[in-house]
């Protein structure tokens, strides 16, 4: 089982959920950011921090956002499990699916 990171870190990527994760799990693409579904410990800690709610167990993701499951796994298709988000840093890609989208979340306030 995993977190997943859904729309509402899209275009936002506030990153405190980075500093919270024990196991450094959590990866910067170039609209959002995506937990390794095997190698989050489910720990829970990074989800009451993200200021936009963005983050969800994975039983608990809301339907009209379930697609972010897949595009949190398919993501690591090309890094597979590096073991550590810092030692990779930000990556200059996307999952297709987010990568297609229109601007999201200008409202938010950081
Ligand atoms: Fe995104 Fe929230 Fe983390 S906006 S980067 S999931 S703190
Ligand atoms: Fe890290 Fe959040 Fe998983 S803090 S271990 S990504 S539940």
């Amino acid at each position: 089982m995993t977190y997943v990171i859904a729309q509402p870190c899209v275009d936002v990527k506030d990153r405190a959920c980075v500093d919270e994760c024990p196991v450094d799990c959590i990866y910067e693409g170039r609209r959002t950011l995506y937990i390794h579904p095997e190698e989050c410990v489910d720990c829970g800690a990074c989800e009451p921090v993200c200021p936009t709610e963005a983050i969800f167990y994975e039983d608990d993701l809301p339907q009209e956002w379930s697609d972010y499951y897949r595009a949190n796994e398919d993501f690591f298709t090309k890094l597979g499990s590096p073991g550590g988000a810092a030692q990779v840093g930000a990556q200059d890609y996307d999952d297709d699916m987010i990568a297609k989208l229109p601007p999201q979340n200008q409202d938010y306030q950081g």
